[in-house]
């Protein structure tokens, strides 16, 4: 490890979204005026690390250029790790709606990599498009370094805080915050509370990104000046580390002998940042009804069909409601799109019992729901003052592509065999003399 000034300087952030950043941990370590010198300064080595195809528009381009100890091409074959993520194997197609409780902590040692449990997929590493959902428990910090070849990952704790040393320097993540890492950015997290548990999106399609506005105008929902990344922080340390790849659902490993977090200065737009939850700027309804959830959108990643999201991170965060004559809980749906929802902290709106922090549910393409008879009772009957919603944080990974669930997610003992009984109290109330 490096000095205590180091660690410290790298807990200072770098602020907005897709910004082109720079950042270097010893001055004069970035090259001026141009990205691959002849010989770079410190004698360290010149790398890009590309997110996007080299001829996409430039307002898509992301790339990032590291000046660092060992270049990474430097490292001997890697071999196929015995132990596996779970939940790689697909289950049967089920189109019945999901639910789990929280999962329980797990046996110390194991770190976030032996923590991760895949819930449901639709898309593999191989496809540009798609993506896999996974949940965390871990009780160890990493010791070993990894990177995710199969896509950019979307991590949204629950409990316990993450201490994420990328390759390009240092986020403290906390419960309420976000963090997303680019495909390929080698990474170690660190648990200072000793364990942690929440969810993970590994997206396979474009990198996300803040959704358009529209009417909303050029403010709202999530502000790019409240992203944050990290500034450069580099480790020199010339001992056996491991490097674990994830490659088309696949753990390997090579062992090299140092650290591969040794980026001393870098520039460039495909970087980890983070965001706090609790900045969301959210928006609603002022006169009656409620608009659709994607007013509550916090990153989008585009498909190839206009408007149609492969992947929508959405949240539901306190906020007033004071919507007239309105049914103010989600309505009863169906929906084109396919939706995974977890809960970060309280409770949630729709649900009057079932659905805790940590657990998760599953709503499939035309899958019908909405809130729970108990819920719909109280909404229906409430006396409609102005009302806010406090202690909540629930989100939703939106995809337009049905979400397999793995045979793990589906014989695991989290998985709530009751779960239609929820709404098993919606009696009939119609009366062809009332009105
Ligand atoms: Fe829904």
């Amino acid at each position: 490890m490096h000095t205590q000034e180091q660690s410290a300087a790298a807990l200072s952030y770098q602020s907005g979204f897709g910004n082109e950043f720079a950042s270097e941990a010893l001055p004069g370590a970035l090259p001026e005026g141009q990205n691959s010198p002849q010989k770079v300064p410190y004698g360290l080595y010149a790398e890009l690390l590309s997110g996007t195809a080299f001829t996409v528009p430039r307002s898509e381009a992301r790339r990032t250029w590291m000046y660092r100890i060992r270049p990474s091409a430097r490292h001997g074959q890697y071999q196929r790790l015995e132990r596996q993520i779970a939940g790689r194997e697909l289950g049967p197609v089920t189109p019945n709606r999901l639910r789990w409780d929280p999962l329980e902590m797990p046996p110390a040692g194991t770190d976030f990599i032996d923590g991760l449990v895949r819930i449901a997929a639709n898309g593999e590493g191989e496809q540009p498009n798609g993506a896999s959902i996974y949940r965390y428990a871990a009780s160890a910090s990493m010791e070993r370094v990894f990177f995710d070849a199969d896509g950019e990952l979307l991590l949204v704790p629950e409990s316990g805080r993450l201490r994420l040393v990328t390759e390009l320097g240092v986020l403290e993540v906390e419960p309420l915050e976000i963090a997303v890492i680019p495909r390929g950015m080698k990474f170690r997290v660190e648990l200072p509370e000793g364990n942690a548990r929440g969810y993970v999106c590994e997206n396979h399609g474009c990198a996300l990104r803040l959704p358009d506005l529209g009417p909303i105008g050029s403010n709202g929902l999530a502000n790019p000046r409240d992203f944050l990344a990290p500034v450069a922080h580099y480790e020199e340390r010339d001992e056996p580390v491991r490097l674990v790849q994830k490659f088309l659902g696949e753990l390997w490993a090579t062992d090299l002998g140092h650290s591969p977090l040794d980026v001393v200065a870098w520039h460039g737009n495909n970087v980890p940042y983070k965001y706090d939850l609790r900045r969301f700027n959210t928006i609603g309804t002022v006169s009656y009804d409620h608009p659709d959830p994607s007013i509550f959108t916090v990153l989008t990643s585009p498909s190839a069909i206009h408007g149609m999201a492969n992947i929508d991170f959405v949240i539901f965060p306190p906020r007033w409601m004071v919507a007239e004559n309105t049914f103010r809980p989600p309505w009863f749906h169906r929906n084109l799109m396919n939706e995974f929802m977890g809960l970060i902290q309280g409770a949630y709106d729709a649900k009057a019992g079932g659905f805790v922090p940590g657990g998760a549910s599953l709503h499939n393409c035309m899958s019908a729901h909405g809130p729970d008879h108990v819920s719909t009772e109280q909404a229906i009957n409430a006396e409609l003052k102005p009302h806010k919603i406090e202690n909540t944080m629930a989100f939703m990974f939106e995809t337009g592509q049905v979400l397999r669930p793995t045979r793990h997610a589906l014989e695991c003992p989290q998985l709530q065999q009751d779960y239609d009984a929820c709404w098993a109290g919606l009696t009939k109330t119609f009366d062809q003399n009332g009105k």
